[in-house]
């Protein structure tokens, strides 16, 4: 099969299409001949090096999430059958012809989307719904922040969180990605590089804050989000983009009793993606197909183009997501 191969940690023209032996789907797995496949900021960050698959997972092909065809059906599978259309989340080996996944991993695609929009759902679907409402428990009626709004994951996170019942904010960086994170149903978006979100949030909040905020941020950001929490707040880290040591108050953390989590994915249990795509599919999916949350492409580039997804990715000029077709 025909795969994008990371030849050494590198800029993005050390993605290569290469020839690969084509995986085969091992017991309690689906082999899923893939149409569209989804890019992510992590498959930037593996292939500078700097993000390495958990074992176990494809070491060299870079590649978190596929929609496509399911061709074979390993030992024990009984979720599926030959010709289901599902997207999947993997652990890699996404940007090829082939993969193998968990059964458990995979969800029917709905029938309102094609498989360049069903492969942009489940990296970020999975992100968002096991950390702003598993670990961040957001409550209908709530106030969410989510740095990053124009972000795959902050499309995605708006979206469902507006769904929800929560009131939802947003920072981005130009005046064009914060007015599509309200046209996506934010309250308010703000323009980093022109305000304070410190500052807007506690006027549009009329002092109350935060109370759940999803930072993918981090470094000078977080002393601003401990401020900006109300009682209670919980604030849910997904990456430190601007830093991974930050000095902070803890009083603060005591005084409005406060809850400091976050999590990564990739290396979590079969068993445990297996339950967030129970979530997705009970809660999530009928806001799909009904409409009330969509997914964003900003780009589709064929398979032999994937290092310029990269470059483009890492303008950040995009909105929403980048996906591959095969
Ligand atoms: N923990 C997990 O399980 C998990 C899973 C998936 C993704 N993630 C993380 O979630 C984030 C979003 O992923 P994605 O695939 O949706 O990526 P993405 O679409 O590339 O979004 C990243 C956004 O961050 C902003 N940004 C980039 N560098 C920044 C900086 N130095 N300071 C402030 N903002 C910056 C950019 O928006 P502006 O132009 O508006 O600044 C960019 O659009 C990434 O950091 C990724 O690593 C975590």
């Amino acid at each position: 099969m025909k795969a994008i191969v990371i030849e050494k940690p590198g800029g993005p023209e050390v993605l290569q299409l290469q020839e690969r032996v084509q995986p085969q789907a091992g017991e309690g797995e689906v082999l899923i001949q893939v149409a569209a496949a989804g890019v992510n900021r992590p498959d930037v960050i593996q292939r500078k090096g700097y993000y390495p698959p958990p074992p176990g997972a494809v070491q060299d092909i870079p590649g978190l999430e596929v929609a496509g065809t399911i061709v074979s059906i390993g030992k024990g599978t009984t979720r599926w059958k030959i010709g289901d259309q599902v997207c999947a989340l993997i652990t890699g080996g996404g940007y090829a012809e082939y993969c193998a996944v968990p059964e458990g991993q995979c969800l029917l695609i709905p029938s309102n989307l094609s498989f360049a929009e069903a492969a942009s759902l489940p990296e970020t679907f999975f992100t968002v719904w096991s950390n702003v409402f598993d670990r961040g428990r957001l409550q209908p009626g709530e106030n969410l922040l989510v740095h990053g709004g124009s972000s795959g994951i902050g499309v995605a996170a708006i979206q469902m969180a507006k769904a929800f019942g929560a009131n939802v904010y947003a920072t981005a960086g130009s005046e064009e990605k914060c007015a599509y994170c309200q046209s996506l149903g934010a309250t308010r978006a703000i323009n980093y590089k022109k305000e304070k979100f410190r500052d807007v949030i506690l006027q549009e909040t009329r002092g109350k804050g935060i109370d759940v905020i999803l930072d993918m941020i981090g470094g000078d950001y977080t002393a601003d989000n401990l401020d900006i929490l109300a009682e209670e707040g919980r604030l849910v880290l997904i990456n430190s983009m601007r830093g991974d040591e930050v000095s902070v108050k803890l009083s603060l953390i005591m005084k409005k009793r406060l809850t400091v989590t976050g999590s990564t994915l990739r290396a979590r249990s079969t068993a445990f993606k297996a339950s967030v795509a129970d979530s997705l599919l009970k809660y999530v999916w009928p806001w799909l197909l009904s409409g009330t949350v969509k997914p964003v492409i900003y780009r589709t580039l064929p398979l032999r183009d994937a290092a310029e997804a990269h470059r483009l990715m890492e303008s950040s000029e995009h909105i929403g997501k980048i996906i591959l077709l095969i």
